[in-house]
């Protein structure tokens, strides 16, 4: 019967160590004993970008990248993005269960009537440049948000936290629209609380003078398929961010602000930006053989390809294609489609792409579809972002409530210099 441990032999002292091997992973700590000497620290691990490291135990998202899994809680994202709505998935990760139908009403009812944001809040929109980025902006009133709350950073209690959740699933929506609105000078348009969640996020991005917006059904039920798609990814970078600052015991508006704002970086929340640019520039179908050429001369490379996780395909980009042609019927066809579908094609036959098993992403859709549906590009992390919230709050919760949480705190190899004295201004050369 084999053992469920790791032995370790020190070559340096010749010391055996003996660590055991749970769920696949040894704990780190576990090397701490192993010692080149008495008063050496102790072994530990090197893990730029944690590339191989477990942060926590999760119970929220499980994620197979090479047979393309993606499941939350369970449930496969592909009967949820056809079967379920956003406020449904949102439920199901923050609670772990899918809701009955009165759990359900309970808290559709509570999200939709949260929707309304501080009059303060405009105050604060008005303090930004008029061309300011609504993600940029999106960040900002989320932090901004905890000096309304000042309850909220009682962390601990469930009931006070439970509050913040829905405040800031609820809240999201209308922050995002209301930068949008901001940025391009509009009266801000405020929440349709008998609208369904994407329903009413489209109603404050795009309502101008009628007394009531009427959401298209079918745009409607793409945007809440690509929210639900976005919904969690587990140990993102993001979610990354919300666990480390969150493991402060701060409050949650001020840990989904540094959530926010990871995915404001291009590598991780603009990369359907770059795919729309990468297309753009490619303008025509006849110009992708020579643009994969350079690609494969590694020139730059292909924009809403490849993925850390994902090394067969990414579930969540077929489910996406098929949204975009369900968008096409009422918008139109975005150009862009033909020559996205093309390079796909022609890529996914060539031996490059297929050895270093590189693959659409969600992103090498979306930004079509939200081009389509006329959110300006500046809008796509902060919708990435609205997706994500409750993800957020799912895995700040359960941070919270894991026995093994400690504050974030890595280690670092020193490669500075040794101890040496002060040298006064004047002796310096
Ligand atoms: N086009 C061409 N070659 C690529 C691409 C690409 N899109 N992605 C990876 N490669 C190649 C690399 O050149 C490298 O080749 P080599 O080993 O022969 O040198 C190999 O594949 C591995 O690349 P890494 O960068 O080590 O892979 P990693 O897993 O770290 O990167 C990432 C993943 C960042 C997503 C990468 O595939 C990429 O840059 N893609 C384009 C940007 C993009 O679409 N980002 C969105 C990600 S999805 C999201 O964040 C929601």
């Amino acid at each position: 019967m084999p053992k469920n441990s790791l032995s370790i032999t020190d070559n340096r002292t010749g010391k055996t160590y003996e660590l055991p091997v749970e769920q696949g992973a040894i704990k780190a700590l576990d090397l701490r004993q192993i010692k080149a000497s008495h008063d050496d620290f102790g072994l530990m691990t090197y893990d730029p970008g944690f590339t191989n490291t477990a942060c926590c135990k999760s119970a929220i998202t499980y994620i197979d990248g090479d047979k393309g899994i993606l499941r939350y809680r369970g449930y496969p994202i592909e009967q949820l993005a056809e079967k379920s709505g956003f406020l449904e998935v949102a439920y199901l990760l923050v609670h772990g269960e899918l809701p009955t139908t009165t759990r359900f009403a309970e808290w559709t009812f509570q999200i939709t009537n949260h929707t309304f944001i501080h009059e303060n809040i405009k105050h604060l929109l008005d303090a930004f440049r008029y061309d300011a980025h609504p993600m940029a902006v999106f960040v900002s009133t989320l932090a901004g948000l905890s000096t309304f709350y000042p309850e909220a950073h009682k962390i601990r209690d469930k009931e006070v936290r439970s509050r913040q959740v829905i405040r800031l699933i609820a809240k999201a929506a209308t922050l995002a629209a209301f930068a949008h609105r901001k940025s391009v000078g509009m009266p801000y348009a405020y929440p349709d609380n008998d609208l369904s969640y994407a329903g009413n996020f489209l109603n404050m991005m795009f309502k101008t003078t009628e007394t009531k917006y009427h959401p298209d059904p079918v745009l409607e039920k793409a945007l809440d398929v690509l929210f639900i798609l976005h919904a969690d990814h587990e140990q993102n970078c993001s979610t990354n961010a919300m666990r480390g600052v969150g493991s402060s015991d701060v409050d949650p508006y001020s840990a989904t602000a540094a959530a926010a704002a990871a995915l404001y970086g291009p590598l991780h929340g603009g990369a359907n930006e770059s795919v729309l640019n990468m297309l753009r520039e490619i303008g025509d179908v006849k110009r992708i053989p020579d643009y994969i050429k350079r690609v494969k001369a590694r020139e730059f490379r292909l924009m809403g390809f490849g993925h850390r996780v994902y090394k067969n395909f990414d579930p969540r980009a077929t489910i996406i294609k098929k949204v975009a042609y369900d968008v096409f019927e009422v918008t139109g066809k975005n150009p862009l489609i033909d020559i996205a579908v093309e390079l796909e094609r022609i890529a996914l036959e060539d031996d490059f792409f297929i050895s270093h098993k590189l693959y659409p992403n969600v992103d090498y859709y979306s930004g079509i579809i939200y081009e389509a549906m006329r959110f300006p590009v500046a809008m796509f992390p902060v919708m990435f972002a609205i997706g994500r919230m409750p993800g957020w709050m799912a895995q700040w919760e359960e941070m919270l409530e894991d026995p093994d949480h400690k504050i974030a705190r890595p280690l670092q190899v020193y490669t500075g210099s040794e101890e040496r004295k002060f040298v006064p201004i004047e002796k310096r050369k």
